[in-house]
């Protein structure tokens, strides 16, 4: 009933050229397939190219992260609206590699999560433990933590396009994947916090996406799990073949 979400955050990788080449190869293998939907995370630089080569598919493209400023002297950041100027209706929000490398917290993530509801964006907030978490027997608290804060002040309401990616860091483009047992183990949670904070209503709807060195290989026993919604993919994303083996998993 939840109709799941195949995402690619291509992360540093692909100039624009790269980018037509990609969804010149992709597009035509993936066409009418509506089982699922597609979004595509390229860089910002590639965003223009990219929407112009997605027009009329059924194919969504997003930003990788955006700032919750409307506009002002914020060198480097972007804005809600400039990304839906371009033609994105998605956002990635605090990814582990924006909290570990840019000082991304779960505060900046509640203010970001707030600015991309605002402009009408789909937000995909990602969460997840770090392996000496894992170890120490903290994963729970971890994502608990992560959670409440990001929906600091946020009503199920105003809060019903929302996604979040579980990403445990330690499966981060790494090779070593979350069991799907694991994986719905931690969806369980994040969804009886979801519950708590924003309704059980939205706690139902919501659609939980896991990511972690999801491959072709993997992709089936992850996605046909119960409580995991769709993937989001880093690495496998960047190949048009491996991607669209795993959006038809
Ligand atoms: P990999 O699929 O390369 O492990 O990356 C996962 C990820 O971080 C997606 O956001």
């Amino acid at each position: 009933m939840r109709k799941k979400l195949i995402a690619a955050n291509w992360k540093m990788y692909k100039t624009p050229d790269q980018t037509s080449a990609f969804f010149r190869e992709f597009l035509p293998m993936v066409a009418g397939h509506d089982r699922d939907e597609i979004a595509v995370f390229p860089p910002f630089i590639d965003l223009p190219v990219a929407a112009e080569a997605v027009k009329g598919s059924n194919i969504a493209i997003g930003g990788q992260d955006l700032y919750w400023e409307k506009e002002g002297a914020f060198t480097g950041e972007i804005s809600p609206a400039m990304l839906l100027a371009l033609g994105c209706t998605h956002v990635i929000i605090g990814h582990s590699e924006r909290r570990q490398y840019f000082g991304e917290t779960d505060d900046t993530v509640n203010l970001k999560l707030k600015a991309a509801l605002e402009a009408g964006l789909t937000p995909i907030v990602c969460v997840g433990e770090v392996l000496e978490e894992r170890e120490a027997g903290l994963t729970d608290d971890v994502l608990r933590r992560q959670c409440v804060r990001a929906f600091h002040k946020l009503s199920g309401k105003k809060a019903a396009k929302l996604v979040i990616a579980y990403e445990p860091v330690w499966a981060i483009g790494t090779g070593r994947t979350a069991t799907p047992q694991l994986a719905s183990e931690a969806h369980g949670l994040i969804r009886s916090e979801v519950g708590k904070g924003l309704g059980e209503e939205l706690a139902r709807k919501i659609r939980l996406l896991y990511g972690g060195s999801v491959k072709p290989e993997n992709a089936k026993a992850l996605m046909t799990e119960e409580e995991i919604d769709g993937a989001l993919v880093g690495g496998a994303s960047l190949d048009p073949k491996s991607f669209t083996e795993i959006v038809k998993y």
